[in-house]
């Protein structure tokens, strides 16, 4: 595949041979799924372990996404990056997207350590927008962390971002995009409600310290050392 791939292949989602042209996108697609796969399971197992020890969940919820190809071509066109595999691979680290979703906020650092204390997890980047809320009040602990998957014939390690968010951070977060992508809401409305959404923010952040507080201490488990 030459220069401008992507495009080309949008544009030749019409064609007959179709199905052929777009087979290295579509299996590049399916190693960014079998990551997430793997992630998730690494999630699964840790609730699982939990659920048996405390007799609780530290999971509420779990989503995965894949990037769509219109949103891939967009960004690398925005960012002015060659529209090409290589370039997609080598530049955008949300194609695979997990969201944990947890109760309670010492929840979100206690997965993130055991998930990056595992082996075959290499962090490549750590944004912590709990501790430094982004300044319209967005809260979450962003990774970007790269695992192996196994092929027939080969190893390959692809990043996944993942989104660890407590349910009141994810409850502003959801609200917060619904509002901005509203498409009847204009810029003098956006910049109205901004300061009302950071007030919002605030009021997420107090409710979950609050239930921390009133989280029962747990008595350490080996599994936790
Ligand atoms: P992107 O180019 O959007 O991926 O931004 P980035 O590379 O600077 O990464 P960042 O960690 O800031 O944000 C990545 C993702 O976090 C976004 O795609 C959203 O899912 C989420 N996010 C970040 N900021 C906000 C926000 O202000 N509101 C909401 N609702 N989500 C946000
Ligand atoms: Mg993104």
């Amino acid at each position: 595949m030459n220069n401008n791939e992507l495009e080309e292949m949008l544009r030749a989602s019409l064609d007959d041979d179709y199905e052929e042209k777009s087979l290295p996108y579509r299996q590049l697609m399916t190693y960014y799924r079998c990551a997430l796969r793997e992630v998730e399971t690494k999630f699964r197992v840790l609730d699982e372990q939990f659920s048996l020890y405390y007799d609780r969940n530290p999971i509420e919820s779990i989503e995965t996404r894949i990037k769509s190809q219109t949103s891939v071509l967009k960004k690398l066109k925005k960012r002015n990056l060659p529209l090409t595999l290589e370039s997609l691979q080598e530049n955008l680290f949300d194609i695979a997207g997990i969201r944990i979703i947890s109760s309670f906020q010492d929840d979100i650092y206690m997965l993130s350590e055991l998930l990056l204390q595992q082996d075959d997890v290499h962090l490549i980047e750590r944004k912590d927008y709990i501790e430094h809320p982004k300044p319209n009040g967005y809260r979450s602990l962003h990774l970007i962390i790269e695992i192996p998957i196994f092929l027939a014939n080969e190893k390959r390690w692809i990043k996944v971002e993942v989104q660890f968010r407590t349910i009141a951070m994810d409850l502003w977060a959801s609200l917060e995009h619904k509002l901005r992508y509203k498409k009847d809401l204009s810029q003098d409305r956006l910049d109205e409600i901004a300061e009302d959404l950071l007030e919002a923010a605030e009021i997420c952040s107090q409710l979950d310290n609050k239930m921390t507080k009133l989280k029962l201490s747990e008595t350490k488990h080996p599994i936790l050392k």
